[in-house]
């Protein structure tokens, strides 16, 4: 590995087992049964994942690339990023359009990722370094749930892209906000957010069941990492894969549903689940934004929202964000 890159872990040891083992037994348990979706993300998901990417239903990803590069450079320029700081980096594929922006303009040294899957991050950081010979790399895993370290190198620029904070609720993305404003503490530091709009369910829906079915395949790879890390016996054939618009609550629900009445031995956590037929277990909420709640969320988590722009068809937003 080139010496411009370090990836520091910073799991516990007993991350895969013990903090997985508390999340599956109170989710599965629970009435509705659900799952975090951190979990997709084992080395497969991840592949999975970036195939989602590609798919010409999910629009996402190009909508929120169309934005960056009309805008890069004016967020380039407004921040004058010296750290540029990115949450769930995955592939980091549409982080370049920053990349190049920062570097343009002069202030970037350090690119600094941070994401659960150590496999995305190692293949992330070294593409960039071979693209990108003056960067510095310094990747993190970590679950930005619960450790939230930032580089020293201010001014910062957090990214959070590619709409992953739809996968909170209103509480938890309300509280992780708080948590980011308190250690946005240095002059200059700003947030960048990325989110999905509301739009018509029909786009909506589509986006997370497209007709190859891969997002089938990444919502049941969950019940393979079950299957891997806690001895369960998932058939992951038993279950349908499904994606519902809760028009209420603005979200879709990725959902698993049993094709008929069966039990699941899950010997690790000594659980035996019973699934009724047509039951569903919910695996993720993707939550669709209106630019007034979350400007709300963002006021009200200690930020002032200072940029919203989105692409042409008003599909995705970027926001700007810096502490009030
Ligand atoms: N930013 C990329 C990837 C989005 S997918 C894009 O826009 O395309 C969500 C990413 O967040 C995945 O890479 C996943 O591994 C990571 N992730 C999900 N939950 C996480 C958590 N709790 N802590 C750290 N990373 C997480
Ligand atoms: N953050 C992405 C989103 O909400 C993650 C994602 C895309 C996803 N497709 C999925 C998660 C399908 C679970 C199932 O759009």
């Amino acid at each position: 590995m080139p010496n411009r890159i370090s990836i520091d872990n910073r799991l516990p040891a007993d991350h895969f087992t013990r903090t997985l083992r508390a999340d599956v037994a109170e989710g599965l348990t629970a009435q509705p049964k659900t799952l975090p979706p951190k979990w997709f993300y084992d080395a497969h998901g991840s592949v999975l994942f970036d195939r989602i990417t590609r798919l010409p239903e999910y629009y996402p990803t190009r909508a929120e690339k169309m934005v960056l590069r009309a805008h890069a450079d004016d967020i380039a320029r407004l921040t004058g990023a010296r750290t540029l700081v990115e949450l769930g980096s995955g592939s980091s594929e549409k982080t370049r359009l920053l990349i190049d922006a920062l570097s343009a303009g002069g202030t970037l040294k350090l690119y600094a990722p941070l994401d659960v899957s150590e496999s995305a991050l190692e293949e992330a950081a070294e593409s960039l370094c071979r693209d990108y010979p003056d960067l510095r790399v310094e990747a993190t895993v970590a679950d930005f749930e619960t450790d939230l370290p930032l580089p020293d190198a201010a001014p910062r620029l957090v990214a959070f892209l590619g709409s992953t904070i739809g996968n909170f609720d209103t509480d938890q993305r309300v509280a992780f906000l708080t948590r980011m404003r308190t250690i946005l503490t240095r002059e200059g530091d700003a947030l960048l957010l990325g989110v999905d709009l509301v739009k018509d369910p029909k786009t909506l829906i589509r986006a997370y069941d497209d007709d190859q079915g891969v997002t089938a395949a990444f919502n049941k790879n969950l019940l393979r990492v079950l299957n891997r890390e806690l001895g369960a016996d998932f058939d992951p054939g038993a279950f349908d894969h499904r994606a519902v618009w809760n028009a209420e609550a603005e979200r879709m629900e990725m959902r698993l549903r049993a094709r008929v009445t069966h039990t699941v031995k899950i010997p690790a956590l000594d659980l035996t689940v019973e699934f009724t037929r047509g039951e569903d277990l919910r695996t993720e909420i993707s939550v669709k934004f209106r630019e007034e709640s979350l400007t709300e969320d963002l006021t009200a988590s200690g930020f002032t929202q200072s940029h919203w722009w989105t692409d042409p068809q008003s599909r995705f937003a970027l926001t700007l964000a810096t502490p009030a």
